[in-house]
Formats: C-alpha cells, sequence, structure tokens
C-alpha cells in the first residue's frame, strides 16, 4: 500500500489546518505566554475532566470492539491525573463554571456518548486527536506551565511515567494503519470525525478565552 495511503497519514494531512487553528486559538496561546488567568485553567482541567471521563468509560465500555480493540491504550488515560491536578488546583466543588464552558463541554461529550451507541468505531478518531495531541503538544507545555504559573505541582495531566511517548506514538499509528486497512470507508469517515473531534476542541478552547 502506498504510505500517502496509510490512515496515519491521513489523519495528519487531513487535519494539519485543523491543527494549526488549535494550536494557534487565543486560549492554546495565553497558556503557552503565561497569560492565562488561574481560574481559566480551573476551568480548563475541569472540562478535560468531563471530557476524558466520558471518552474513558466509552473507550472501557467498547474495548472488545473489534476497531476500538486496535486502540486500546489504557496506558494512556488521563482521568486520574485530571483528578489528582483538580485537587492540586483545589478546585472549589461549587465552582461556578460559565455557561459558554458547559455549552462546549456539553457539545463534545454528547458527540462522545452518540457515537458510542451508533458508530463507536468513530470514536478512533477522538481517540487519536486528544492522546497523539497529549504525547505531541502536551509534552511542550509540560515544560512551560510550572514557570507560567509558578507552581510546581498539578500538571499530572502532562505526565506519563513509566512510558516512552515517542516509542507509544510509533505503535499508535501502526494501530490506526491496521485500522486503516479495514476499510476505505471507514477511514474516509475517521478523517472526517477528526476535523469534527478538532473543532469541539477549539470551541471549547474559545468559550475558555472569554473567560479571561
Ligand atoms: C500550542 C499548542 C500545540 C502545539 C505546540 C502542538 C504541537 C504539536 C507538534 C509539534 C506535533 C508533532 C509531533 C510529532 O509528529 O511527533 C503535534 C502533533 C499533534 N497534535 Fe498538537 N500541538 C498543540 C496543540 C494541539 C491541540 C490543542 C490538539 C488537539 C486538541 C493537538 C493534537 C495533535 C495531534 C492529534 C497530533 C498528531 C498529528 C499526527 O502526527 O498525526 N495539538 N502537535
Amino acid at each position: 500500500m502506498n504510505e500517502n495511503h496509510l490512515l496515519s497519514n491521513s489523519l495528519r494531512t487531513s487535519t494539519m489546518v485543523a491543527h494549526k487553528n488549535a494550536e494557534t486559538s487565543t486560549f492554546m496561546k495565553q497558556l503557552f505566554k503565561g497569560e492565562c488567568s488561574k481560574e481559566s485553567y480551573q476551568f480548563y482541567l475541569w472540562a478535560l475532566h468531563e471530557v476524558y471521563q466520558t471518552l474513558e468509560q466509552s473507550i472501557e465500555y467498547l474495548k472488545t470492539h473489534e476497531v476500538i480493540n486496535k486502540l486500546y491504550f489504557p496506558q494512556l488515560f488521563r482521568l486520574q491525573t485530571l483528578k489528582n491536578d483538580l485537587d492540586e488546583w483545589h478546585f472549589p466543588t461549587d465552582c461556578n463554571v460559565p455557561l459558554s464552558v458547559r455549552d462546549a463541554v456539553k457539545l463534545y461529550c454528547d458527540r462522545i456518548d452518540q457515537l458510542s451507541k451508533e458508530q463507536p468505531e468513530l470514536l478512533i478518531a477522538h481517540i487519536y486527536v486528544r492522546y497523539l495531541g497529549d504525547l505531541s503538544g502536551g509534552q511542550m507545555l509540560k515544560k512551560v506551565l510550572p514557570k507560567n504559573f509558578n507552581k510546581q505541582n498539578g500538571f499530572n495531566f502532562y505526565d506519563f511515567p513509566n512510558l516512552d511517548a515517542e516509542q507509544t506514538k510509533i505503535e499508535f499509528r501502526k494501530r490506526l494503519d491496521e485500522i486503516g486497512k479495514m476499510s476505505e470507508k471507514l477511514s474516509q469517515e475517521i478523517c472526517q470525525e477528526a476535523l469534527q473531534t478538532f473543532s469541539l476542541n477549539t470551541q471549547l478552547f474559545k468559550s475558555l478565552d472569554e473567560v479571561q
């Protein structure tokens, strides 16, 4: 098979513009430049907690599904790290998360729930966007956030102890390619869904930069 037709390559090229939009979103730029408020970062952690809870519950439920099973990497799960970070950041349980952030999170989680019921195989796109992102750009954020917030703890989300990020990315892409070989139609649908997933993320970032 021609390299260009591997699902890992198709995903990268078809989401290049969407990735650029996410990377250059106001919220991501604020995070990198140390211009994100403590409150916005707490809301961001809350939002990620909701999204990963929904996603990881679905993955667990579907782990024997013939497609989801190929990308079942529980060693990448982030839910517990987000719980720890919310504790470290003293996120108040009655915290008044703005409606716009709640709405963006609801949209994202509803899409995951819908796919789990109706087209579980398309969750591959959601798994790709979040976990490969965490293993890539996330590792760059890991370096700047403690300095930006003048805080040493509370960044467990970016840590993958006992795991070689580069090696895991190679294995992850290999599994994507196996899925791609199952069906051309499925590959195309996964690429479409990955664009949707990036869009759900950028909408969430937009709701967060409005909080500042
Ligand atoms: C400022 C923020 C970001 C930076 C600096 C950044 C940077 C990068 C870099 C350098 C790579 C390539 C890594 C490699 O090929 O080994 C990458 C890949 C990736 N990033 Fe980001 N990223 C950012 C934000 C995001 C966000 C917000 C998402 C998703 C919501 C995301 C999702 C991904 C994905 C899925 C890949 C894998 C692309 C592929 O090779 O198929 N990134 N990122």
